[in-house]
């Protein structure tokens, strides 16, 4: 990719693994950017994801189009982490194991069974197992099992470690953070023509992108056409420390109620509630509650393992859980927003596709259906 176009100076608006990951692209291509970040860079959703890469598993029937998107988005990433790791000298922790997803009871076989239908059909390698089968990949598997699912291309990688490596990589090519520095979107004349910080300096930019996660459509400054309907989907999750030369779990597991990711270090990372609670950070009884328990019936022995971490995140939630990509109601304003469950897996080709739509002007077709236009399209 080369800046072939007049892109002029681009300004970002957020520091997280999106605007991080744009940010990195449009330097490469020698593209004068900025990255603001009201906190600290990568310690939003970035930081609390848990870093699964779950095309597979996670697409829900009736998501075809966003399963398309997402499976496209998995393939980058062995790429994409090596070019990162290469770029970074970090290592961003990607594990290749795959992911196993059990059924406990009768009922949850069979919801197992009509996902397994519906992902298979679009296109994702999946296998089913009896529980013999999928003891033998996990022993530590509870006695309760129905069922469970094997999908070989479901991985993960080690998402803190990924922001990390960004970071260094966004500055060594060229890039500027400015973190702890909230902005406000500045129009004039219907078009963007930068952003302002809070004591009313401008900082010009022929271009702007909106990649702030749960918090874009709170950002100032924008007209009301442009503002993303995102919202913050509250998740609570904690950590176990398992003994890293014996861990209990090899695979990413799915259960019918949470969902476990151990970590190469020996941490066993529990996630997550859904909640529609705005940006309230209690981690509450109940949450942790249902984490701890849902873990528990799927796998008894983490009951000895120590907690070592708990911890809130906000997903950036859109009206059809799908994200928003690509050029808004107002000129010159990109959103790169509303990755909702899919942050991690997505940033890799929602960079790829925001840069060649401000290198270049195109609208790739796998982008087409994620325009923030289809919420207006909707609306009128
Ligand atoms: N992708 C995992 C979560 O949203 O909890």
């Amino acid at each position: 990719m080369n800046a072939s176009l007049a892109t002029g100076r681009v300004a970002i608006i957020g520091g997280g693994i999106i605007g991080l990951a744009i940010g990195w692209r449009l330097a490469q291509a020698s593209v004068a950017v900025d990255v603001f970040e009201r906190g600290e860079a990568g310690r939003g959703a970035s930081f609390a994801a848990a870093g699964m890469l779950a095309a597979g598993v996670e697409s829900e029937p009736g998501e075809a189009a966003l399963c398309a998107l997402t499976r496209r988005g998995q393939a980058l990433w062995p790429d994409f982490a090596a070019e990162l790791e290469a770029a970074a000298d970090v290592s961003v922790g990607l594990r290749e194991e795959g992911t196993i997803e059990i059924a406990l009871t009768r009922d949850d076989a069979a919801r197992l069974r009509h996902a397994f239908d519906f992902q298979r059909r679009q296109g994702v390698t999946l296998e089913w197992l009896n529980a013999a089968e999928a003891r033998a990949r996990e022993p530590h598997l509870g006695a309760q099992l129905a069922g469970a699912v094997f999908s070989p291309h479901d991985h993960q990688v080690d998402n803190r470690r990924v922001v990390i490596a960004l970071r260094k990589a966004f500055l060594a090519a060229g890039g500027r953070l400015h973190e702890g520095t909230e902005v406000a979107l500045a129009v004039e004349n219907d078009r963007a023509i930068g952003v302002r910080r809070a004591d009313g300096t401008l900082f010009a930019a022929d271009r702007v992108v909106l990649a702030a996660g749960a918090w874009s459509g709170e950002t100032a400054g924008l007209p009301a056409a442009a503002r993303p309907a995102v919202r913050p989907i509250k998740g609570q999750m904690l950590a176990l420390r398992m003994d890293p030369a014996a861990p209990l779990l090899r695979h990413v597991l799915w259960t019918p109620r949470v969902y476990l990711v151990p970590r190469g270090d020996g941490r066993l990372i529990i996630g997550a509630t859904t909640e529609e609670r705005g940006f309230d950070p209690a981690l509450t009884a109940g949450g942790l509650l249902s984490l701890l328990e849902g873990a528990w019936r799927a796998m008894p022995a983490i009951e000895d393992l120590a907690i070592i971490e708990t911890w809130v995140g906000f997903r950036p939630g859109s009206r059809d859980d799908a994200p928003l990509l690509g050029p808004s109601a107002v000129a010159g304003l990109v959103l790169a927003t509303g990755h909702h469950r899919n942050g991690i897996l997505l940033a890799p080709l929602t960079a790829d596709l925001i840069a060649r739509n401000l290198l270049e002007g195109t609208i790739d077709p796998a982008m087409a259906p994620f325009l923030p236009s289809r919420f207006a399209a909707a609306a009128a």
